[in-house]
């Protein structure tokens, strides 16, 4: 009956054109690519179609089962945020107090084994993006740059190194006199290795560093030329922390992660460095505590990703009690699992003082190199813009429990 009261006419030719909308053409493959990304997700699902599934599936998985990674992921998705209206929200302020001098993102990279192998341009990629945004690196010791090549490339970067702790007590020596040298202003100590965890998906993989030429990686390489083009053309891996490496992988892991470790180590390499200490992998309130007591300057939450021990705590499920009981005197830092702005947001909200990506930077690293470890970093900061404006929140502290409900 309506529809009699509608008068209808012919199209109109010119509003038509007027519709007519092309998208713009890029040339730039790459750009054309990352143009089609608008979350971490769209990213994670380029970088599948673009690496073997070896370093994929290396970088994607996390130990046996993956629950700690799916719990951690999982628990920032069961969230309700408690937005207020009606406050000012036209200037949002993302920067954050990292030690004394001003981080311009509330988010860093958090350091990354093997990067080389995700995508040529690796540790360079992650340095170079982080530097332009005015956020921490931190260089791994399995990294596959020298820490001499990240600080060339990144000079005026916020360059960390992250430190496996040796019993050999010359050879870790050696490598913070040589990140200290280098004008690394942080050293992050990660305690969560013992032994290497269980990563089952390798294993199935038949993975090995660099990859080998099997009759299923050949069919794999197929859709993936630029990959193995990269690979095949450029300088062998080599590590941020030896020169060279002459034995096997197993043989390599086994030096790298040393289960005799204890806090006394801790303490030994407090006093031979001289900047700011974090130490990385603590799951429980009474290490927080231990290692305070040691000598860290922050704490960072962290089950390694999930990808050492399984059923771990979950990071950010930690962080009010942690915080409660060492925030006073130590920042709480945390990552695991973090896919999203939205994910940074709850995790400040929880109390921590700074949080780290370690996949969400991969992916875009593997989706575009240089450019995709940009776009990863734009889109989480634009999700954290936009989160923080519709909670009604201009600044990175003003976040409290008060905006949080955990369903
Ligand atoms: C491929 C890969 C390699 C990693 N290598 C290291 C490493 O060498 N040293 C380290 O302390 N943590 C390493 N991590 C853990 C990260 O520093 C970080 O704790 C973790 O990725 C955070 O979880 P997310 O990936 O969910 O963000 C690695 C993580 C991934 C995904």
């Amino acid at each position: 009956m309506t529809d009699k009261l509608i008068k209808r006419r012919f199209p109109n030719p010119v509003e038509l054109a007027g519709l007519l909308k092309f998208r713009k053409l890029i040339l730039n493959s790459r750009q054309r690519r990352l143009s089609k990304a608008f979350t971490i997700e769209d990213l994670r699902n380029i970088a599948k179609r673009r690496t073997p599934s070896e370093p994929f599936d290396y970088t994607d998985g996390g130990a046996d089962d993956e629950l700690s990674l799916k719990r951690a992921r999982d628990a920032f998705k069961k969230i309700e945020f408690q937005p207020r209206i009606l406050e000012d929200v036209s200037d949002v302020s993302l920067s954050v107090d990292l030690f004394g001098k001003e981080s311009k993102l509330p988010f860093g990279i958090a350091p990354t084994g093997f990067t080389r192998m995700m995508h040529t341009e690796g540790e360079y990629a992650g340095a170079v993006a982080a530097k332009e945004a005015g956020i921490p690196f931190a260089l791994s010791t399995m990294g596959t740059r020298s820490i001499e090549e990240v600080s060339s490339v990144a000079a005026e970067g916020r360059n960390w190194f992250q430190l496996y702790m040796w019993k050999d007590r010359e050879r870790s020596q050696e490598l913070i006199q040589r990140a200290a040298k280098a004008g690394y202003e942080t050293l992050m100590v990660t305690v969560d290795v013992p032994v290497a965890g269980n990563r089952v998906r390798d294993k199935r993989n038949g993975m090995t560093i660099p990859p080998t030429l099997t009759a299923k990686t050949i069919v794999g390489a197929i859709p993936r030329v630029e990959w193995w083009w990269n690979f095949l053309t450029t300088d062998s891996l080599k590590f941020a922390s030896l020169d060279s490496w002459d034995g096997t992988v197993a043989e390599l892991l086994d030096f790298m992660f040393d289960p005799t470790v204890d806090i006394d180590d801790l303490k030994w390499i407090r006093k031979q460095w001289p900047g700011k200490l974090i130490v990385k992998g603590i799951q429980t309130v009474e290490d927080a505590k231990r290692v305070v007591d040691g000598g860290a300057d922050a704490v960072l939450l962290s089950n390694h990703g999930g990808r050492q021990l399984d059923r771990a705590p979950v990071p950010f499920l930690l962080l009010p009690e942690v915080v409660r009981e060492i925030g006073k005197d130590v920042p709480v830092h945390v990552d695991t699992g973090i896919m999203s702005g939205m994910d940074i947001v709850a995790s400040y909200a929880q109390g921590a003082s700074f949080t780290y990506i370690g996949r969400a930077y991969l992916y875009g690293l593997m989706a575009g190199g240089v450019d995709g470890v940009r776009k990863s970093i734009q889109i989480l900061e634009s999700e954290i813009q936009r989160t923080m404006k519709l909670l009604g929140v201009g600044d990175m502290r003003e976040l409290t429990p008060q905006h949080l409900k955990l369903l």
